[in-house]
Order: structure tokens, then C-alpha cells, then sequence
């Protein structure tokens, strides 16, 4: 244990949907870092949200696996339900579980539609519900939405439904941000564009790898640590009067 170390969320309980790989990794790591207690959520990868919780526990931190899926109603009820009875009300609440699909619009189906919408948008929808009425009462909460470049302007390669889904996330934000900023709960997205995990590592050539990066004004692709630490300033104390805005982490991409 860092006795030393300051731990800006100590005391805090957070849940980070799709904590168990990539990005939500990423952020479950660094709320753990900073004395969050956890709840690493995923939908099937039980074994590596495991991984991320032993990660958290040898450094001294608190954490346990959620497991669901973020588009059924009586998942969500039941994972915060779970994370609530083992560490107290949800103070951070970060959206970021999401499915992406790689075709283009003559080869997009209804279905196709519904499942993105399903996961990206009606999944950060109930979560947060789930959590807005504790936090109103307690008069704290921060909910970040990691939304995505493609909702801003549009996808060259991500289909037109994950664009729609996760513009409907940022619009989602935007009124999540009226409604509930009142009760002093903060309400955000971050906006990533093409950030390194190990999913797209594994399936990028070496000419999308080089096309994707020669499309980013800084020169790299990003890195599941540059999201988080986006998600971790919008979680503080310091990010307070921070609501409803989002923050694109995208090398620049967005103005390229
Ligand atoms: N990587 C990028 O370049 C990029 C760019 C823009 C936006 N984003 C957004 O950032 C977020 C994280 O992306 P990532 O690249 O880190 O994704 P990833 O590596 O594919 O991980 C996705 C996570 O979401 C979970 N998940 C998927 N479907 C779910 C469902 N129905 N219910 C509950 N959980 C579900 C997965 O759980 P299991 O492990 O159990 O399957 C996993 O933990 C997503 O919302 C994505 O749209 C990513």
C-alpha cells in the first residue's frame, strides 16, 4: 500500500463499464490508483475483468468484478445494486462500455442499428438512471459518457449507425447535464478518436496503421492512458464546475 501516496478519490465509489479491456481498463486502473473502490464491469470477459481487480488489490486498492449487459434493464439494476452493497452509492459513474461495426451503409441492416443504439447509447442511458436518483440525493455525482470522434464527425471506416449512436450519447450528455447539475452532479463526455487497444492493434495493417496516423496532427495514435486521464481530471474534485462539456482526445484528428 502507497500510505504516502495522495489518493484524490479516496473514499469515492466508482463503476466504469467495459473495465474489462481497452479503455475502460485503462480508467479502472487509474480510479484504483487514486483510492477509488471499483466496480469493474463487462459484459463476458469475466477472466480479464478479474485481471484489472487483482491489478487494483495488489496496490492496495478495492475492487470487484460487475458483470451484465449494459442494454438490459434488470442487468444494470443488479450490478449497481452489487457494486452499492459492497462499497456504498456510486460517486463516479463512467459510460464507456460500447460496440463498434465496420461496414459501410449499403451493407448496414436495421438490426445492425438497433444493437449499436442498444449497447452505446441505451446502455449509458440506464446506467445512469440507475445511479442519478442516489446521487441527487446525496447532492454528489460525476457521470462521464465516453462518446467518440465519430459522433462529432462522422466515421471514415466506423459505420454510420456507431456515428449515430454515440452522437445520440453526446446528446444524451447534453441533457443529462440540465437535468441533473442542479443536484451538483457533473455531467461530460470525452470524445476519443483512435486510441491503440489491444482490439484494434490486432486488427490494423500496416497501411491503415500508417493511413490512421498520418490522419492525426500529432503523429501517433492514441493510447487507452491518454483517455483515462481525461476521465480522471473530469472525475476530481479540481473538475467541478466542468458540466456539460465534452473533451475530444483525438491528437487534433478533429480539426484535421
Ligand atoms: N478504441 C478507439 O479507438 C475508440 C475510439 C472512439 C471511441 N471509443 C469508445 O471507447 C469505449 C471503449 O472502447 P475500447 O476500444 O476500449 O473497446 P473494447 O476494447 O472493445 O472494449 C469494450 C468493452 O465494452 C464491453 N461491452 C461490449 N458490449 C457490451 C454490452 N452489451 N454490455 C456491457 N458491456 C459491453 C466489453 O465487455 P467484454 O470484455 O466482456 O466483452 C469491453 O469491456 C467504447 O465506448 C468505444 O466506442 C473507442
Amino acid at each position: 500500500m502507497n500510505s504516502g501516496t495522495h489518493k484524490p478519490l479516496a473514499g469515492k465509489t466508482a463503476l466504469v463499464t467495459g473495465g474489462s479491456r481497452g479503455i475502460g481498463r485503462a480508467i479502472a486502473t487509474l480510479f484504483g490508483a487514486q483510492g477509488a473502490a471499483v466496480g469493474v464491469h463487462c459484459h463476458k470477459s469475466v477472466s480479464a475483468a478479474e485481471e484489472v481487480v487483482a491489478t487494483i488489490e495488489a496496490s492496495g486498492g478495492r475492487a470487484r468484478v460487475l458483470q451484465g449487459d449494459v442494454g438490459d434493464e434488470n442487468d444494470v439494476e443488479r450490478f449497481v445494486s452489487e457494486l452499492t452493497d459492497a462499497f456504498g452509492p456510486v460517486d463516479i459513474l463512467v459510460n464507456n462500455a460500447g460496440i463498434n461495426h465496420f461496414v459501410p451503409i449499403f451493407e448496414t441492416t436495421e438490426a445492425d442499428l438497433d444493437r449499436l443504439v442498444r449497447v452505446n447509447t441505451t446502455g449509458a442511458f440506464l446506467c445512469a438512471r440507475a445511479v442519478a436518483s442516489t446521487m441527487r440525493d446525496r447532492r454528489y455525482g460525476r457521470i462521464i459518457n465516453v462518446s467518440s470522434d465519430c459522433g462529432k464527425r462522422g466515421g471514415k471506416v466506423s459505420g454510420v449507425h456507431f456515428s449515430a449512436s454515440k452522437a445520440a450519447l453526446q446528446g444524451l450528455t447534453r441533457g443529462l447535464t440540465r437535468q441533473l447539475s442542479p443536484f451538483g452532479i457533473t455531467v461530460n463526455d470525452v470524445a476519443p478518436a483512435t486510441i491503440l487497444t489491444e482490439r484494434l492493434d490486432a486488427t490494423l495493417s500496416e497501411e491503415q496503421r500508417a493511413a490512421r496516423t498520418s490522419a492525426i496532427p500529432i503523429g501517433r495514435m492514441g493510447r487507452p492512458e491518454d483517455v483515462a486521464a481525461a476521465v480522471g481530471f473530469l472525475a476530481s474534485d479540481q473538475a467541478g464546475f466542468i458540466t456539460g462539456a465534452s473533451i475530444d482526445v483525438s491528437g487534433g484528428a478533429r480539426i484535421a
